[in-house]
């Protein structure tokens, strides 16, 4: 079946309502588009599950902070269409800025605490009101679903769970494991900013991540080791500025030392132009 492209807001609700009346389960996938097989696993997942698959494409300028790359952020429609058709999509939904924004600045934020403040939100104070925002509006606009994130950005996953939860919102929220390269970068819209040297040392992103967990699964509970043993991987590549390497509690996202519990080891390092993030479990029994 081919994908149907909708642009307005009335036309989606109006087929997910119809769609829902009669029984069907409605999965939505949000992205900004530049898809590839990390957006496609999701889609993959949405379409095993549910009965009518949404995929949505927006640029959403309210997540990207002064000095970002907003204006520079890969746009690929046609080759979106495709991927999300041959994942199964049912609608991609592709509203323009004025659709979703008509009266340009918004005077009604949601901002999530805690869980939205560390890591990501110390390095880019306005980000996650803007994902938290645009993500409750794509919400109201599809209604009652089950809504596919990727694992490959972790504090966002928790942002939106702790959002969906504090505000009662009709979703189930599904994380999805995150797709690599044969060489362990994990694949981003991003990536596409590398040079070939650039993208030639990237991996050392997410070696680094595994050298911490091994470090843990070898008995390591001093966090700060841990988080050295990532930093000096990370700063022996001379293309690779570290912004942050932390290990910490994997539901508050909160420092926790000595190590125990569930644990999310994550990084953000910039090659040039690309900001990339990446992030791996691991446990304490
Ligand atoms: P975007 O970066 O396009 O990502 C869309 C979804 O794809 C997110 O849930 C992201 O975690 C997931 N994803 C990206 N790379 C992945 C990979 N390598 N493996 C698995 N999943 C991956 O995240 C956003 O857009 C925006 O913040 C959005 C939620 C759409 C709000 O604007």
């Amino acid at each position: 079946m081919p994908v149907t492209t909708v642009t307005s807001i009335a036309a989606l609700r109006e087929r997910l309502d119809a769609a829902r009346a009669s029984g069907q389960a409605v999965g939505f996938v949000p992205t900004m588009g530049y898809l590839h097989a990390g957006h496609a696993s999701l889609v993959a997942a949405a379409r095993a599950d549910t009965d009518l698959v949404v995929v949505s494409i927006f640029v959403n300028p309210l997540q990207f902070g002064p000095a970002e790359d907003l204006d520079a952020y890969p746009r690929d429609l046609e080759g979106d269409t495709a991927l999300a058709e041959a994942q199964g999509a049912d609608l991609l939904f592709v509203p323009t800025t004025e659709e979703m924004y008509p009266e340009g600045a918004v005077r009604t934020t949601v901002t999530v605490a805690e869980v939205s403040e560390p890591l990501e939100g110390a390095a880019r104070p306005t980000h996650f009101a803007g994902v938290a925002t645009v993500v409750a509006k794509l919400f109201a606009i599809v209604g009652p679903c089950r809504a596919y994130f990727g694992e490959k950005d972790f504090q966002q996953v928790a942002v939106i769970r702790q959002m969906v939860s504090d505000l009662s919102l009709p979703v189930d929220v599904v994380a999805c494991a995150t797709q690599r390269e044969p060489d362990g970068l994990a694949l981003s819209s991003r990536n596409a900013y590398l040079t070939d040297a650039e993208r030639a040392a990237a991996p050392v992103v997410h070696s680094a991540l595994l050298v911490g967990r091994l470090a843990i699964d070898a008995g390591e509970r001093d966090a700060a080791r841990v988080r050295a043993l990532m930093t000096e991987l990370i700063e022996a590549e001379p293309l690779a500025e570290l912004d942050y390497a932390a290990v910490v509690d994997a539901r508050t996202l909160q420092v926790v030392d000595p190590l125990e519990g569930e644990l999310r080891l994550l990084a953000a390092v910039r090659f040039g132009r690309a900001r990339l993030i990446d992030n791996v479990g691991a446990s304490v029994a």
